[in-house]
């Protein structure tokens, strides 16, 4: 039985080449980087360097690069203390956002009073980008927090152009780039965002660290109280090897990111035009089955006509070896299903796979995926 992952967007192996960077830290630089002795001050440097990798890949200030424990307490972070250090009292988000970000702005709504506008998306999850002008003409301290890249369906925000909107009207901008970092050559020098969120598992790197970017011009308290670790914004002991492998993914992420993006589309373009092909009534979710840069291009997010064969179609593709996420939309009254697809108005009958790649993944990989389903809703 073949053993295939396409579940990327949740989680990516880790590169050889990064283990090997990661495994010195293990047993032989094991010193706390606070100590002030020779063992603490290795350690010291190997995370000071790795956070100048980070920022000149992303051409920013190593003192705009905090070290976290991943994606969700950098998004925690950052929109928190938005809120608390920086005066926001309005928070524009859409439906569509990853929890660490939505239950976030929820909390915030409940308990330090803010108020919250969601910005209406299309049924393919793009940003009204007019609608999201006029709601920043509220004259009030406010954050517009927009994810990058989404995570269920891959479609992808024009970050440009909500930047520009955020600096002519005085908005704090805050992106979700857990999905696309790693995947897209950010240059902060040309765009205007106030805090980016990063998780290195998204892109070849360990888990349980990621970094948030926060620009110079924000100063914000920690979230976490504790040490002076990262320059008195985070408190607790660095997770270093975690730190030093992230480094090395996002370096090789960058350093053959056209290779692994042309591959990678590739990949999907056939995936995408074997289902057409071969599955009658096959649709597309959000832009996923786009080849630009409406979407991000290591997501496909497939829906199936409804029929009791397609019900089982994940536990059937788990027993066939093939490792996919998915879900549907909310039927009414229920909570159950993706807050993602019911926001798009997809129909809860119809279900749903989530097929995220990496560079890993091969052709005969999706060929045997799409024989699996033929059989499966088919047969
Ligand atoms: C868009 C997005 N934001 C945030 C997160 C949370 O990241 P982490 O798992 O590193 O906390 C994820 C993880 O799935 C994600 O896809």
């Amino acid at each position: 039985l073949q053993k295939i992952y396409l579940d990327n967007a949740a989680s990516t192996p880790l590169s050889p080449e990064v283990l090997e960077v990661m495994l010195p830290y293990f047993t032989q630089i094991y010193g706390n980087p606070s100590s002030i002795h020779a063992h603490g001050r290795q350690a010291r440097a190997a995370i000071e360097k790795a956070r100048k990798q980070v920022a000149n890949l992303l051409h920013c200030s190593t003192s705009e690069v905090f070290f976290t424990s991943g994606g969700t307490e950098a998004d925690n972070t950052a929109i928190s203390q938005a809120v608390h250090s920086l005066g926001v009292q309005h928070i524009i988000t859409s439906k569509l956002e990853h929890h660490a970000v939505l239950h976030t702005i929820q909390y915030l709504e409940k308990t330090a009073n803010i108020t919250v506008s969601y910005v209406t998306t299309d049924s393919r999850g793009n940003v009204d980008y007019d609608h999201l002008q006029s709601l920043m003409a509220w004259p009030k301290a406010g954050l517009v927090s927009l994810m990058h890249a989404n995570n269920e369906i891959g479609t992808m925000l024009n970050i440009d152009l909500v930047a520009e909107l955020c600096m002519q009207n005085a908005y704090l901008f805050h992106s979700d780039t857990v999905q696309s970092m790693g995947h897209y050559l950010f240059d902060l020098q040309q765009i205007k965002v106030d805090f980016l969120a990063a998780s290195a598992h998204k892109f070849h790197g360990p888990k349980g660290v990621g970094f948030m970017y926060i620009n110079t011009e924000n100063k914000i308290k920690p979230y976490l109280h504790g040490g002076a670790q990262e320059r008195n914004m985070r408190g607790g002991t660095e997770n270093i090897s975690g730190i030093v492998g992230l480094a090395k993914a996002l370096e090789l992420a960058y350093s053959s990111f056209e290779k692994d993006k042309a591959y990678i589309l590739g990949l999907k373009k056939h995936l995408a035009n074997a289902l057409l092909e071969q599955i009658p009534d096959v649709e597309f979710n959000g832009n996923s089955a786009n080849l630009d840069d409406s979407s991000l291009y290591t997501v496909l997010n497939v829906s199936f006509p409804p029929s009791e064969k397609a019900d089982m179609l994940l536990f059937n593709l788990d027993i066939a070896g093939v490792s996919v996420s998915g879900g549907s939309a909310c039927a009414s009254g229920s909570d159950i299903g993706s807050h993602v697809l019911t926001a798009l108005g997809a129909a809860p009958e119809r279900p749903s796979v989530r097929f995220s790649f990496s560079k890993f993944n091969t052709m005969p990989e999706m060929e045997y995926v799409v024989q699996t389903i033929r059989q499966l809703v088919l047969a």
